[in-house]
Formats: C-alpha cells, sequence, structure tokens
C-alpha cells in the first residue's frame, strides 16, 4: 500500500500525539481561566488511548510516510511514566521523536529518563524572561526560574537542540522579545517566535493583539544584523534566521500572516483518539473504535489513507472567509 497524498497533493509526515488533554498552566491564549475552570470536562481515564494504542496507530502512521512524532498534549508531562511510551515509539524507527511541554515538571531525572527511553529533544515554551509578566501569562503564578532550569536539565541530557517557543501577544510579551533573543544567543538553542493564533474558541482572539512577524523580525534586526537561511525541511513552519556574527539561529512562525498550509504535512491524533486534520477543524475522525473494535493494521491503515486523501483543509489560507461562529476544536485538546 502506498503512502497517501491529500487533496492538495501533501504527504502526511508529520503525526503531533497529544497525550491529554489537561494542564497545569492556564496560558491566557491558550486555556483560559473562565473557560478552563473547576467544572471543565476534561476526558476521562477510560477516553483516552492507552500507550499501547498510541504506539500502533504510529506504527501505522510511519508506515503511511510519517517521519517525525511529536508529543504534545495539554502539558504532556502530566501523564504518568511517559518514557514507557516513548521507548514504544522510539522502536517503530521514526526519524525524529519530540516533545513539547512548558517545562514545568522537566526535573534532571525526567529529561535523563526521556532521552534514555529515545526521546531525541524538546520544545519548551517560555513567553517571558520576566517573572511578573511570566506568571501573568501561565496564570497559575508559576516561576519563570524553574522553566530555565528545565530548559538546561533538557540541554545537559542531550534532548538537543532545544526549542524555545514564544507565543508574542501585544501589550504583553513584546517588549521581551529582545531580551529573550538575547539571553539565548550563543547557547545552541533556537527560540521560535510565533504569531497569536485564532485557535480554538475561548482566548478572545483580535487581530490586533497578534504581533505580525514583520514586526519581530524588525525588533530583532534593531539589535542584531540577521541572514535569513532555508527551511531545514519540506513543510516547516518556522521561517529560520541566523546571526550574522554567529551567534545561532532564531525562527519565526507565522500562521497568521503569511500561512503554510500549501506544505502542510501534519496530522494531529487527540488523546481520545479522534484524528484532526488541521488545527482548526472542527471535527476529528474516531480512530478509537476502529482500533477497540478490533481493527487490523491494514484496515487501520487503509482508514487513515482514506481520510487523508479527501484533506483540503488551508484554514490560515481562507481565514479572512470563515464563518466567524464557525466551532474549532481547542488547542489544548489536539496539543500546539
Ligand atoms: P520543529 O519540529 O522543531 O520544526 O517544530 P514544529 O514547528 O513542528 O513544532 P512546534 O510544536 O514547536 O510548533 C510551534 C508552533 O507553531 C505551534 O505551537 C503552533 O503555534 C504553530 N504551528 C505548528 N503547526 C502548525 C500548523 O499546522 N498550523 C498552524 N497554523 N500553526 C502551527
Ligand atoms: N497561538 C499561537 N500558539 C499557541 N499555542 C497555544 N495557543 C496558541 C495560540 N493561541 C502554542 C504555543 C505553546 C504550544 C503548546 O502551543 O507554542 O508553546
Ligand atoms: Fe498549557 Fe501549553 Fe496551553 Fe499553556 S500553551 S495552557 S502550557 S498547553
Ligand atoms: Fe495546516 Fe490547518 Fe495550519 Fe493550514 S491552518 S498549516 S492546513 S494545520
Amino acid at each position: 500500500m502506498t503512502a497517501p497524498r491529500d487533496a492538495l497533493d501533501r504527504p502526511i509526515r508529520d503525526l503531533r500525539i497529544s497525550v491529554t488533554d489537561r494542564c497545569n498552566f492556564r496560558c491566557t491564549y491558550c486555556m483560559p481561566k473562565e473557560v478552563f475552570g473547576r467544572d471543565f470536562a476534561f476526558l476521562r481515564r477510560d477516553e483516552l488511548l492507552t500507550f499501547e494504542e498510541i504506539a500502533r496507530l504510529a506504527r501505522v502512521f510511519v508506515r503511511a510516510g510519517v517521519e517525525k512524532v511529536r508529543l504534545t498534549g495539554g502539558e504532556p508531562l502530566l501523564r504518568r511514566d511517559l518514557e514507557s511510551l516513548v521507548a514504544q515509539l522510539a522502536a517503530t524507527g521514526v526519524r525524529d521523536l519530540a516533545l513539547t511541554t512548558n517545562g514545568s515538571l522537566l526535573t534532571r531525572a525526567k529529561a535523563r529518563g526521556l532521552h534514555d527511553a529515545g526521546l531525541h529533544r524538546v520544545t519548551i515554551s517560555l513567553d517571558s524572561l520576566d517573572d511578573a509578566m511570566f506568571r501573568a501569562m501561565n496564570d497559575v503564578d508559576f516561576p519563570v526560574t524553574r522553566v530555565l532550569d528545565a530548559i538546561d536539565a533538557a540541554a545537559d541530557a542531550g534532548l538537543t537542540p532545544v526549542k524555545i517557543d514564544v507565543v508574542v501577544k501585544r501589550g504583553m510579551n513584546d517588549r521581551d522579545i529582545p531580551a529573550i533573543a538575547e539571553r539565548f544567543r550563543g547557547t545552541g538553542h533556537i527560540v521560535r517566535f510565533i504569531e497569536y493564533m485564532d485557535v480554538g474558541n475561548s482566548n478572545g482572539w483580535r487581530i490586533d493583539d497578534v504581533v505580525s512577524g514583520r514586526e519581530i523580525l524588525e525588533t530583532l534586526q534593531r539589535n542584531w544584523p540577521l541572514v535569513p537561511a532555508d527551511r531545514e525541511y519540506f513543510g516547516e513552519v518556522a521561517e529560520r534566521w541566523h546571526y550574522a556574527d554567529g551567534a545561532g539561529e532564531i525562527g519565526i512562525i507565522t500562521s497568521v500572516t503569511q500561512p503554510f498550509c500549501g506544505s502542510c504535512t501534519r496530522a494531529r491524533l487527540a488523546a481520545n483518539g479522534e484524528l484532526y486534520l488541521c488545527l482548526f477543524a472542527s471535527r476529528g475522525h474516531d480512530l478509537r473504535a476502529l482500533l477497540r473494535r478490533g481493527a487490523t493494521d491494514d484496515e487501520l491503515f487503509a482508514t487513515i489513507a482514506g481520510i487523508w486523501s479527501t484533506r483540503t483543509d488551508r484554514y490560515s489560507e481562507v481565514r479572512a472567509d470563515a464563518t466567524p461562529d464557525l466551532r474549532k476544536v481547542e488547542m489544548s485538546h489536539i496539543g500546539g
């Protein structure tokens, strides 16, 4: 069976697996407290795929062309013994195995354990170096020093290159851009500044709160000359720049002002086994039912290939025409 291409001729290369929809942070742009409060209905334990079910699906996705698997959440490290899932995923032979985390639970022991289990690298979210601003953005009063420790722990454990994701929100952390860049210049870590997106229906997104990639770049270039670098692989979301003085690279992710749907090779598996074909989709395809009904690997392959081959999503390119009251899935459900 051949690797599928979607209706816009895009292959499937990147599988993002959300292992839980829960998070211990309440970032205002992702899980605002007013919506994700005490009575929010998170997935129940029996609704979650087991690690064995996830690994089985991952094997089928690798057959279908997936070269990169990224574990996300919510916060993936909330799931107990994630090392055991990592080991099972590493055994699929996937070329690139990465994890996106807020860093709050990434101790030195955890980082070493994940590396020993076969994880290649991590991406850690860090929106500000200013402790008060960082606490305001995670909205659970989590101190920035502990995330900085997690970044060191990841690097020391060999989970490299460490990438640092910064979602920029106007009037909040936009003034911290130069300080963040300065802090990580010359460390080998790659900072990526991300335009604030209208994912989900709860963050109260307004275009006025978006700082464009262009503005971010101008801010950086006022401090350091930058030279453009080629994308590392087809479908990479970040536009890459090198510091002219050799102090490393940075990335800018412009999903709002310069969408990259044309090369979007990403599929997203929610923690309950729903397959989503776009970050802005309103519904997913239930793979859990199929698994629990006893489907064979060939049947799973055929179903996944069939779903992928009809894919036409390109939300970011047609955002302006989208129906304003379109129900979109939350980012914490399908992963960033
Ligand atoms: P690398 O594998 O290191 O290149 O990272 P990545 O860009 O695949 O992963 P990461 O999770 O770090 O993505 C960074 C951010 O880019 C996400 O948190 C999103 O904000 C944004 N992003 C990633 N994929 C998509 C996508 O398919 N569509 C849109 N609109 N935004 C995306
Ligand atoms: N806009 C852009 N990125 C977001 N993330 C979550 N919500 C948003 C949003 N509204 C991304 C961030 C975070 C990752 C887990 O998800 O990169 O680091
Ligand atoms: Fe949690 Fe990450 Fe969402 Fe923040 S952005 S609430 S850390 S999942
Ligand atoms: Fe891919 Fe959808 Fe993002 Fe476009 S908006 S890049 S199709 S996930």
